[in-house]
């Protein structure tokens, strides 16, 4: 896995090998100081003994984000308003155990493949493969137990202003149906200018699909807002891919253009969502994939969202072609979140970078599959600011 990191990365503490790996039980009670800007404690224990670790980064101004070696969750993350006031902008839980009992992948990594894959089978080179169709018929993010339900290696390390954590996993030739094995690298770095820089490396030994993702749900206005409609997206794409009733796209590339999908200037995600269109109805509200490619590889600005109540900004920049605006449909007031809160429908929001969802079937979509000798390598940031900047 050494040569999968092609950034000079000083590995400063190698946390919990032991503990993850072994799965023995341990106690973790105390919060240990791992490295500048980095404590870990113990999260909880899973259903099979192992125990669950819970980082604590901090930023130079600030910030602070906590992640666990579960699923590579990010259970918060705090932004500062236009005060200076830091306050938790991401949905999630108090306890391991609410996670392992069903989350809608709240904040996790989303692994071997980020959305769905139609009818939860694909072939590559004459050969098929079947996936679990866990999402109706399909097969979506990654299947029953994907890389949100996988305890990751985690190491932490510094980079520059920054701390950050770097989970690794190598998931077994056959893993949920997928072909290869396929080694994995996700870090996460918390910059001293507001940044949480995400980066993605895999290298597998048989061809297979691969599309990484980050599937936090933000809501800029903080943990005890209700709804996130009154905030402002921008997605600078004049195109998206439509879906069907069971939200696998058509294969077609459409123009945004005088439909309620054109957020190429700033408008809130309540002004149009309930509007009488069929993408909307088929999405039930958007959840749909839109097109950033530029034909470039490089890291572009993928979506801006602004929260006129705190003044809190986000910018999504990435190299992925694709942005999955989902915008909290399926939450319905039945789960109860971090300190009690109850989530409501649409009170969260996702941005998830990504290559086209059922790719593997679309030909023409850009290509998901990853060769032998291949280095699989994305980057997304999420940057915060404020309008008082
Ligand atoms: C998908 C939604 C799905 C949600 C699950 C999103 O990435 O686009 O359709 O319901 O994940 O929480």
């Amino acid at each position: 896995m050494k040569g999968m990191f092609p950034r000079k990365i000083s590995v400063l503490v190698f946390l919990l090998a032991g503990l993850a790996i072994s799965g023995c039980r341990q106690s973790m009670d105390q919060s240990k100081t791992m490295s500048p800007g980095i404590t870990v404690s113990e999260f909880g224990v899973l259903p099979d003994g192992r125990i669950a670790s819970l980082f604590t980064v901090q930023s130079a101004s600030g910030m602070e984000m906590r992640v666990t070696n579960y699923g590579g969750i990010i259970v918060s993350l705090t932004a500062p308003n236009r005060d200076g006031k830091q306050e938790d902008v991401v949905l999630g839980f108090d306890s391991l155990d609410q996670y392992v009992d069903g989350s809608p992948y709240f904040g996790a990594i989303i692994g071997r493949y980020g959305n769905r894959i139609g009818k939860a089978q694909f072939s590559i080179d004459g050969e098929s493969y079947s996936l679990a169709a866990n999402n109706g018929e399909n097969h979506l993010h990654g299947g029953i137990a994907g890389f949100d339900k996988v305890l990751w290696d985690a190491t932490s390390f510094s980079e520059g202003t920054g701390h950050g954590i770097v989970f690794t996993y190598v998931s077994p030739d056959g893993e949920e149906g997928y072909p290869g094995t396929l080694s994995v690298n996700v870090t996460y770095l918390l910059t001293a200018d507001n940044r949480v820089v995400f980066s993605y490396e895999a290298t597998t030994d048989k061809a297979t699909p691969v599309n990484l993702t980050q599937h936090s749900y933000f809501n800029l206005a903080g943990p005890s807002s209700d709804s996130i409609l009154s905030q402002e997206l921008t997605i600078p794409a004049g195109h998206f891919t439509p879906i069907d009733v069971g939200f696998i796209p058509t294969g077609k590339i459409e123009s945004v253009e005088g439909t309620p999908f054109d957020f190429r200037t700033p408008t809130s995600i309540g002004a149009r969502i309930d509007q009488d269109n069929e993408q909307l109805l088929n999405g039930l509200g958007y959840d749909h994939n839109f097109v950033l490619n530029d034909g470039s590889a490089n890291l572009k600005l993928a979506a801006r969202v602004y929260d006129p109540e705190s003044g809190r900004i986000m910018e999504v920049t990435t190299n992925e072609p694709g942005i999955q605006f989902y915008a909290g449909n399926f939450l319905d007031g039945t789960l109860t979140g971090k300190g009690g809160h109850i989530y409501p429908y649409r009170s969260g929001f996702c941005l998830e970078t990504q290559h086209f969802p059922d790719s593997p079937n679309k030909p023409s979509f850009p290509s998901t599959i990853l060769m032998p000798g291949k280095l699989y390598a994305t980057q997304t940031i999420y940057t915060f600011s404020t309008d008082a900047e």
